[in-house]
C-alpha cells in the first residue's frame, strides 16, 4: 500500500484523541500498549489502528507510528497523554494545555 492509499493523511498525524489526561491503574508486571497516533478508539491504549498507515516504499513496510509499550514493576495509578504531545510519554506533561494543542484538537473531527 502506498502512502496515499492510507485513510489518514500522515501530516496530521499523531491526532490530539483528547484535550486531557485520563487515570489508568495499571497492574505490576502487565505490559500496556500506549497509543501514539491518536487513532485508537480505546484510548489511551493502542486497538492497532496505526496499522492502517502502513506503505510499501523500497519493497520494505513502513510504520510510522508504533504503540509504546510500559511495564510498570509495581501496581500503581498513572495519568496517561491522550492529547499525544506528550515530551514524556505515555504521561502527561501538561502540553494539553498549549493553545497549539488544543487549535489541533479543534480541527481534527
Ligand atoms: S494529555 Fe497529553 S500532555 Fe496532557
Amino acid at each position: 500500500m502506498s502512502e496515499s492509499q492510507t485513510p489518514y493523511n500522515l501530516n496530521e498525524l499523531p491526532k490530539v484523541a483528547q484535550c486531557f489526561p485520563v487515570e489508568v491503574h495499571l497492574k505490576a508486571g502487565k505490559t500496556y500498549s500506549w497509543c501514539t497516533c491518536g487513532l485508537s478508539r480505546v484510548q489511551p491504549f493502542c486497538d492497532s489502528e496505526h496499522k492502517k498507515l502502513g506503505y510499501e516504499e523500497n519493497g520494505e513496510l513502513k510504520l510510522p507510528f508504533r504503540s509504546l509499550k510500559y511495564t510498570p514493576e509495581k501496581d500503581e495509578s498513572v495519568w496517561f497523554c491522550q492529547c499525544k504531545q506528550t515530551k514524556n510519554p505515555p504521561f502527561c506533561d501538561g502540553s494539553h494545555n498549549k493553545e497549539a494543542v488544543q487549535a489541533k484538537h479543534a480541527q481534527t473531527p
